[in-house]
């Protein structure tokens, strides 16, 4: 925990005990201090609900009542005085969770619209620069491509030249990613299998896996229904998740994708044995442009994040170091 976060802890105890220490040090028959000071637990009340949410708001009302109870118990006379206090005790705690819970949801939902708003910069920018790349890159690959043509006695120049070629197909892909990236998500909504699409990605993803010498197996619910939901965006989501494993996984290890049916939703699993997932990263993972791997654009889970999303669905993972790691798209299933 951080020093501000102990801090506050601190001021919200301390609050706590100063009133206490008013009650028990104020005469019993001081009625109206007393009045004041049971109100005044309102205030590290609201403090801990703004800064800790409803846990927070439930630790200090538990606490408020832990410390105020023996001096209600010792002056407990059974008077209407004393069943008002009572009662707004009850109505401390309602307050406090209502509190709680206000504060977290809309602390949620600030997060949310930050993170939105940052995401949509980005995108402005990164779609602006991969749209001036475009034509460059173009002519330099059209170009190279029609010197490597006559270039046929220079074998070293030639082999130069392939590589500018090769690289320069990769930028391609990356501006392609990038603009895509920066556009926003249209969903085109139909019905459609689930498992199909898994099966599909599988069947086209086999090669690849085949080349890393990892084996891509898939394990379909055949109970799941029929889907609302955007196809290409999808396959989209499940190649990259798939990629991703088959990336993160060594020669003889397995790639598993799952479909099954939880509740509501539908799920699919993808699950490697590789490298898993460093403490660190984890956070990092969905951000546009976090990539470990040399060649990576980092754009794979924030697209599929950004997607999920979009379906009214989610997408979580759980990661072991050097033990593997699952991602799990739902989808609602109506
Ligand atoms: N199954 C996985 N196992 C281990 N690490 C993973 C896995 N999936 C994702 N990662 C980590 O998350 C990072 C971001 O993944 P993401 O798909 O967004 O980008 P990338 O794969 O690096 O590049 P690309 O844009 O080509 O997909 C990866 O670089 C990798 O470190
Ligand atoms: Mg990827």
């Amino acid at each position: 925990m951080s020093k501000v976060t102990w801090l506050k802890i601190g001021l919200i105890a301390g609050l706590l005990i100063v009133i206490s220490l008013l009650h028990y040090l104020t005469e019993p028959y001081e009625m109206e201090l007393h009045a004041v000071h049971r109100r005044l637990y309102y205030l590290p009340l609201v403090l801990a609900s703004f800064w800790f949410g409803i846990k927070g708001a439930a630790a200090v009302s538990i606490s408020a009542i832990g410390l105020y109870f023996p001096y209600a118990l010792y002056n407990w006379h059974g008077t209407f005085h004393d069943f008002d206090t009572l009662v707004e005790g009850g109505l401390y705690v309602f307050i406090a969770l209502t509190l709680g819970f206000l504060a977290e949801r809309q602390k949620k939902e600030h997060a949310a619209r930050i993170e939105a708003e940052r995401l949509a910069a980005i995108g402005k920018v990164v779609s602006e620069i991969a749209h001036d790349m475009k034509s460059p890159l173009m002519v330099i690959g059209g170009f190279a491509n029609q010197v490597s043509r006559k270039l046929h006695g220079d074998a070293d120049s030639n082999k130069k030249l392939q590589v500018v070629i090769q690289e320069t197909k990769r930028l391609e892909v990356m501006v392609k990613e990038m603009l895509e990236f920066g556009k926003p998500l249209e969903l085109v909504l139909s019905r459609a299998d689930l498992n199909e699409l898994a099966e599909e990605t599988v069947e086209a993803l086999k090669p690849l896996a085949v080349k890393e010498g990892v084996e891509l197996k898939i394990e379909p619910d055949r109970s799941l229904p029929a889907l609302k939901l955007d196809d290409s965006k999808i396959r989209q989501v499940l190649m990259n998740l798939v990629v991703n494993a088959i990336q993160a996984s060594a020669a003889g290890e397995e790639v598993l994708v799952k479909t099954r049916r939880s509740n509501l939703e539908a799920l699919v699993e993808i699950t490697d044995r590789g490298h898993g997932i460093s403490e660190e990263d984890r956070e990092k993972i969905f951000q546009p442009f976090f990539s470990t791997k040399k060649q990576g654009t980092g754009l794979g889970l924030a697209n599929v994040k950004r997607i999920m999303e979009a379906q009214g669905g989610a997408v979580t993972f759980h990661s072991k170091k050097d033990k593997g790691t699952t991602f799990i798209i739902a989808l609602p299933l109506n």
